[in-house]
This record gives structure tokens, C-alpha cells and sequence, in this order.
């Protein structure tokens, strides 16, 4: 299969595979916020708890997220649509737009999420075009009130009421 062909139909599986939507926050040196947007977030170990997302190599604030030691990742709720464009989009001033504070581990917490997890990191594995980050979670929130919200083919929405009815939850 020639690469042009094995990326489009990589594309098409991993475009279609559903995921949840989040934004990881960390700081430049000087304390100053940033943050994108991110869907390649993952549960990686419970003992000790750890997580894992990936970042591109072309994203601005790469050196902060690599060499910074530590990110906070917040599992969006379904109303924070917004938000997650905001973080994805270029020449905005991402962090005027919502209401956030600075934690006690020094990481820029956005208001309104489903949960946050606060991270050290554990390890950044190159691989290809991006670089994999493995956190360890220090600190971890939970809004029960909210529903995460659900991404997929490019859109971001709630997750439907009829999903859940006569299905059988795995036990
Ligand atoms: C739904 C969605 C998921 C994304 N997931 C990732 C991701 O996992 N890793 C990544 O590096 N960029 C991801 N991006 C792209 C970044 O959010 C986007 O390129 C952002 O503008 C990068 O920050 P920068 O503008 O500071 O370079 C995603 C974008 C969207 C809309």
C-alpha cells in the first residue's frame, strides 16, 4: 500500500473511533498560561494513577509541555463546546475567554469541566511527529453534575439519551 493510501484509511479509522475532548493547561517559565486542545488523552495505570496524551511537534507551546514537568488535563463537560474551539483555534487569547485560576501545584485550572487531573510527568517518548506524555496524577476533581462531552467525525455534542437505554452496561 503506497503511504499516501495507509494515512488516508489511518485517518478514517481514527476519525471514527469516538473519544471524549479535553484541554491541557500548563505555564511558560515566566508563569504566563497556555493551552490546547487535545483528544488523544488515555487511562494508562491506576497503581500508581497515571494518564497519557500526545502533542504534536508543530504545536506552539511545545518546550513549555515537554520540559515543564507537570500539566493539568480537564475532561470536557458537553456545554463547553466553545471552549474547546477556543483552544484550538489560532490568533485568540485563549485564556481570556473562560474563567480559570492558578492551583496550588501552580497549573492554570479552567472553570467548568466534567474533572481536571493535575500531573507531574512521568516520562515524554518521542515518536514520529509528536511526543507521547505519561503523567502522574497528583490531583484529581470531579463534577458529578456534568456530562463529558463526546467527539467524533470532526463533531462535538453531548452523548445521546438513547445510547444508554436497553444496553447493557459491561460489568
Ligand atoms: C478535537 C481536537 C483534538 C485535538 N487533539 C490534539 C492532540 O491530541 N494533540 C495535539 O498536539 N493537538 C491536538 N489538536 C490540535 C490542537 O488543539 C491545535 O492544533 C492547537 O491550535 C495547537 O496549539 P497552538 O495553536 O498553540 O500551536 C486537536 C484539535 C481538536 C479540535
Amino acid at each position: 500500500m503506497q503511504k499516501q493510501e495507509s494515512q488516508d484509511l489511518f485517518k478514517k479509522i481514527l476519525g471514527n473511533y469516538p473519544t471524549g475532548v479535553t484541554i491541557v493547561t500548563t505555564t511558560t517559565e515566566s508563569g504566563k498560561p497556555v493551552g490546547l486542545t487535545v483528544s488523544s488523552f488515555a487511562s494508562v495505570s491506576l497503581d500508581p494513577l497515571m494518564v497519557l496524551w500526545s502533542i504534536d511537534h508543530g504545536v506552539s507551546t511545545l518546550k513549555e509541555f515537554t520540559e515543564g514537568g507537570k500539566f493539568a488535563i480537564h475532561v470536557l463537560a458537553e456545554d463547553q463546546t466553545e471552549l474547546c474551539r477556543t483552544f484550538a483555534s489560532k490568533n485568540v487569547d485563549r485564556f481570556s475567554s473562560c474563567d480559570w485560576k492558578m492551583s496550588s501545584n501552580g497549573l492554570p485550572i479552567i472553570d467548568g469541566a466534567f474533572g481536571v487531573l493535575e500531573c507531574t510527568t512521568f516520562k515524554a517518548i518521542e515518536a514520529g511527529d509528536h511526543t507521547v506524555l505519561i503523567g502522574e496524577v497528583k490531583n484529581l476533581t470531579v463534577n458529578e453534575k456534568k456530562d463529558p462531552m463526546l467527539y467524533h467525525r470532526r463533531v462535538f455534542g453531548s452523548i445521546p439519551e438513547e445510547f444508554y437505554k436497553q444496553k447493557q452496561p459491561v460489568s
